[in-house]
């Protein structure tokens, strides 16, 4: 059983601030413990199954982050964006301040399952091409898809910067227009790089799957959820 910590170094772990701004939350009756108005911000309590309320929102306890986000269109993956918001403007503030970043990037007109961690051997896990693990897009293409172009992708394509072929692991045609694709690299612009090396182009990208764990359907563009404990070993299964 994990050892007892003060309220205030929990609040500070979670990004509610800096560890003087944690104890004025408490002070301010602002921060209720499973329930219960705390007092005493160096009073020591169990983070097992630990229910904050911090300023009127529940907030579950968790040593290290690890969220799914589905992102919408027109949001760029860095803190520091250039012409669109970033999409650590569309997740609660404790998340930036406890430093989450982004498992991967997607570009800005990318929709779809983004990981999101603040667990940085997770992140190294995930992201190092090592680890061979698979993403699949759904490409949505601009001229129709020709069985020649699924072969090529499969067998292999130069990009302009790097003389070593790029593959595709699995591709499937779903219509006269789109196809899933899975991808083990993460080159820059990798996708569209290659629909173009095909004589094709993306008209559009999503992603729906990395590793072993799809994207519920039921998280709308701009919501996150907590991954749970079924999801983290799936995920784990997938790094050879
Ligand atoms: N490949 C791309 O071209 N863009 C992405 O956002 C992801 C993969």
């Amino acid at each position: 059983m994990a050892k007892p910590v003060s309220l205030e170094k929990i609040l500070f772990s979670q990004g509610f601030g800096t560890r003087r701004y944690c104890s004025d939350l408490v002070y301010a009756d602002l921060v209720k413990v499973n329930g219960v108005l705390a007092e005493d911000p160096e009073e020591r309590i169990s983070t097992e199954g630990l229910i904050l309320n911090v300023e009127g929102q529940d907030w579950e306890f968790h040593e290290k982050a690890y969220i799914a986000f589905h992102k919408p269109t027109n949001y760029e993956c860095s803190h520091k964006t250039t012409h669109h918001p970033s999409v650590y403007s569309l997740l609660p503030r404790p998340f930036v301040e406890r430093g989450l970043q982004c498992v991967g990037r997607l570009d800005f007109d990318t929709t779809g399952l983004l990981l999101i961690s603040d667990d940085g051997q997770f992140i190294h896990k995930m992201t190092t091409p090592k680890k061979n693990i698979g993403k699949v897009y759904e490409i949505t293409t601009a001229e129709p898809i020709q069985g020649k172009q699924l072969d090529h992708l499969l067998k292999g394509v130069i990009l302009d910067d790097d003389p070593k072929p790029c593959f595709a692991k699995a591709c499937e045609q779903i219509d006269e227009h789109r196809l899933a694709m899975t991808i083990v690299e993460g080159r820059y612009h990798q996708v569209k790089r290659m629909m173009a090396a095909v004589g094709n182009h993306v008209a559009q990208l999503h992603r729906t799957q990395i590793g072993a764990y799809s994207m519920p359907v039921d998280l709308a563009e701009g919501q996150w959820h907590w991954l749970s404990e079924s999801d983290l070993q799936q995920l784990a299964k997938s790094v050879e």
